[in-house]
């Protein structure tokens, strides 16, 4: 603890040991290990389901914007998993949102996509704070993170939870000290060590959070750098994780472990309830992944049997799982037909029940691939248990 002015208060601010926890070092008990090996088993499993998966781009399309609204959920943005296909449908990638919780989660997307992508690149950033700065400037775009110092680690005092720093639940690292606790953090994930590459995922998010480097945005930062190292050491081929579904869904736990780690020193905890998050999603996952393809498969078959199948209707059919919502103008552009032609093409999928028409209106009306959005969708939109 060091003591830190904040405004006239004079509190007391955490400055974290580097990792990983020594003294006492890490209490790696059966329990624990047990917990590891259902995790690394579950998401090997994951894996392997989106290896065999025949539309691949549906399937990483589909988790990754399943993960985006969850993410954004966590912190009280207001949108639905519908809300971001529906913008995403009829803006055609064009233009960009105006409202602020769709925003939120396109940024997430984007941000997740600026990532990997550098990190794919052969003169890319490597994992690094540079790397995840340019990712937090891509998360904050907009009109809610404009004033949070987009891009920038912060130079002023923060705290978390409380209506003022002298009775916060948690005071992270003056400014002056993030500099050396960030590149503690960078070294310890380019350094080769003993523990397996899942547990120290679960130290590296932990102590992100506690270090907590931005004025907003810590957690969704914090989280997707969860899914760039799975990525990185080849956990997971595919950002398919949704693991926010796990923190949303018992996310008084979520707070409570992070904050023993600092209080109690209880890292076995803390990773007890994330490798218990890994192994539970990826699980959930891998059935998710099996229930979508199997409903593709069978309208697929129910397609190739009727009689009013075109080339275009099942060209349009087999993108469905990377746009699960549709418009006339985009079915148009996807199968780069006329309007009238793209048009009977949803007709017919329409009338086979695979498509469903959302909007009830005569013009500008949209249709949505509604059982598997239904599979998909999941979970999202339960509000958020305490516990
Ligand atoms: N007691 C705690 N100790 C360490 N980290 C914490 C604690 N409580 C919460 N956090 C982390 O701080 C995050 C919130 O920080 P911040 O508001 O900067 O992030 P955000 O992305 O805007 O919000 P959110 O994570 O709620 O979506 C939480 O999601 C969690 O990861
Ligand atoms: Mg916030």
């Amino acid at each position: 603890m060091v003591r830190t002015q904040i405004h006239d208060e004079q509190v007391l601010a955490f400055v974290p040991h580097p990792l990983p926890p020594r003294d006492p070092p890490l209490e790696f008990g059966a329990e624990l290990a047990g917990r590891l090996s259902e995790a690394e088993t579950a998401l090997a499993r994951l894996d392997l389901a989106g290896e065999m998966v025949p539309a691949v781009d549906g399937f990483l399309y589909a988790f990754v914007r399943k993960e985006a609204v969850l993410t954004s959920q966590i912190e009280g943005t207001q949108a639905t998993l519908i809300d971001l296909l529906e913008f995403e449908a009829e803006s055609g990638g064009e233009v960009d949102p105006t409202d602020p919780n769709i925003e939120e989660i396109c940024n997430y997307v984007d941000a997740l996509a600026f990532a990997r992508k550098q990190l794919a690149a052969d003169r890319g950033l490597p994992l690094s704070m540079r790397l995840l700065n340019e990712s937090h400037k891509l998360l904050m775009r907009g009109v809610r993170g404009a004033d949070k110092m987009p891009g920038e680690v912060r130079r002023s005092q923060n705290w978390i939870g409380g209506s003022r720093p002298g009775n916060a639940a948690f005071v992270p690292p003056p400014p002056a000290r993030l500099g050396a606790a960030l590149s503690r953090l960078e070294k310890f994930i380019h350094r080769k060590d003993s523990l397996p590459p899942l547990v120290r995922v679960g130290l590296v998010h932990v102590q992100f959070e506690t270090i907590h480097p931005y004025l907003d945005g810590n957690g969704r930062m914090g989280r997707l750098l969860i899914a760039l190292l799975l990525e990185h050491w080849k956990l997971q081929n595919q950002p398919v994780l949704y693991l926010s579904l796990f923190f949303r869904r018992h996310r008084s736990e979520y707070y409570r472990r992070l904050a023993a780690v600092r209080t109690d020193g209880d890292w076995e905890g803390w990773l007890d309830y994330f490798l218990d998050g890994v192994a539970t999603i990826a699980t959930e996952a891998v059935h998710s992944a099996r229930d979508l393809f199997a409903l593709v498969a069978r309208d697929r078959a129910r397609l190739l049997d009727a009689v009013s199948t075109s080339v275009t209707v099942l060209r349009l059919f087999e993108l469905l799982p990377s746009n699960p919502m549709v418009t006339v103008s985009l079915a148009m552009k996807l199968t780069s037909t006329s309007k009238p032609t793209a048009g009977r093409a949803v007709q017919t999928l329409a009338e086979l029940g695979i498509l469903v028409e959302t909007t009830g209106k005569k013009r500008d009306r949209s249709w949505v691939y509604q059982k598997y959005l239904d599979l998909l969708r999941v979970g999202t939109d339960d509000p958020p248990r305490t516990g």
